[in-house]
């Protein structure tokens, strides 16, 4: 997944988008100046540590962030349209359609008191205007999209029903419906089987394939990054620490923490014995965090320096950024 498409366009474009949240200890910031970009066709990869704020970023682009939580600056750019510029009305007509989301728990995603179609339906009606019997077909024709056999009769189950994995396949559809520009799909696979994984992974690029969507994939797991990604964000403790391409980013990581996460990966030569080098230390508390970079105390490179000044993302070699002030 590293080729290069041609005439690709940024369809969405994240300028330092910050957002916290109040606490009983004081406001902490979950995402702190994250600029992202992804391109029509092709799928950004957010991989980091559980809490990093992966999940915040989603929802911030969203604009499902609610009080005490608040997105506090930056720019989210849809289609050079600014999302957080829009009214809530105004957003309701592109949440849903132009920017979808398949969250991550798909259990508590679908609600067991309402047939599968009702969804659907709802969302056909908002943002393509159909309703009655098209809306019933296009609604068929999505379940089909995503393989679920028998998709005329299914339409009118309820969400428990249906396996797991053709749970996930129903919320695919539905983010779907609305024929998003920007598919953000958080952990998608998480809590599937490594079959059910693959197939509903390999459905996404078939589906992207086939309409351009540009994705945000959220995920712990890098494996699933090399295999469905074309660009990757390395996110640590609300900050987004190395950006590059796929296969540079593999060759060749910049960032001791992305270094530390790629050798934790198991590999051909891994036995049930082998014992991976696991990063030092945990991630610090968003209350509480080391000056300077904030993975510098589980770094074996930290210096004087990184706690004095906090590293930038740079351009360590074209198109590959790195935070941290030994990056190459
Ligand atoms: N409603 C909230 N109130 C206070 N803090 C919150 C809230 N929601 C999230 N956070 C904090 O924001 C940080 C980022 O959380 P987030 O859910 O984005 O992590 P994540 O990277 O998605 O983790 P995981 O891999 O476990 O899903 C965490 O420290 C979390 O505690
Ligand atoms: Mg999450």
């Amino acid at each position: 997944m590293t080729e290069q498409l041609e005439n690709a366009k940024p369809v969405l474009e994240v300028r330092n988008l910050t957002t916290g949240f109040q606490t009983d200890v004081g406001w902490v910031t979950a995402v702190d100046d994250v600029s992202l970009m992804i391109e029509q066709g092709r799928t950004l990869g957010l991989v980091g540590e559980s809490g990093c704020g992966k999940s915040v970023t989603g929802y911030s682009l969203m604009r499902l962030i609610a009080p005490p939580g608040r997105i506090s600056g930056g720019e989210v750019l849809l289609e050079g349209e600014d999302l957080l510029k829009l009214t809530e009305r105004q957003m309701r007509q592109r949440r849903g359609g132009r920017i979808a989301m398949v969250f991550q728990e798909p259990m508590t995603s679908l609600d067991p008191l309402y047939m599968v179609k009702d969804p659907l339906l709802e969302t056909l009606a908002i943002h393509s205007g159909l309703r009655g019997a098209p809306a019933h077909k296009e609604a068929q024709k999505l379940l089909e999209q995503v393989a679920i056999p028998g998709a005329a009769t299914r339409l009118t189950n309820y969400p428990h029903q249906f396996s797991g994995g053709m749970r996930q396949r129903i919320l695919i559809a539905t983010a779907l419906a609305g024929r998003p520009r920007v598919l953000i799909a958080d952990e998608p696979t998480t809590a599937l089987d490594v079959t059910v994984q693959a197939q509903i992974l390999a459905l996404l690029r078939a589906l992207q394939a086939e309409t351009g969507t540009a994705i945000l994939l959220i995920t712990h797991n890098l494996g699933i990054v090399a295999e469905n990604c074309h660009h990757v964000a390395v996110m640590y403790a609300g900050r987004i620490v190395e950006r590059a391409s796929v296969k540079s980013l593999f060759q060749k990581p910049s960032h001791p923490y992305t270094r530390g996460l790629l050798a934790a990966i198991p590999g051909p030569q891994t036995t049930p014995r082998t014992l991976l080098p696991a990063i030092p230390g945990t991630v610090p508390s968003l209350h509480n965090l080391p000056s300077g970079c904030r993975f510098r105390n589980r770094c074996s490179m930290a210096a004087d320096q990184c706690a004095k000044e906090t590293p930038v993302l740079r351009e360590v070699r074209p198109g590959h950024f790195a935070a941290c002030h030994f990056a190459d």
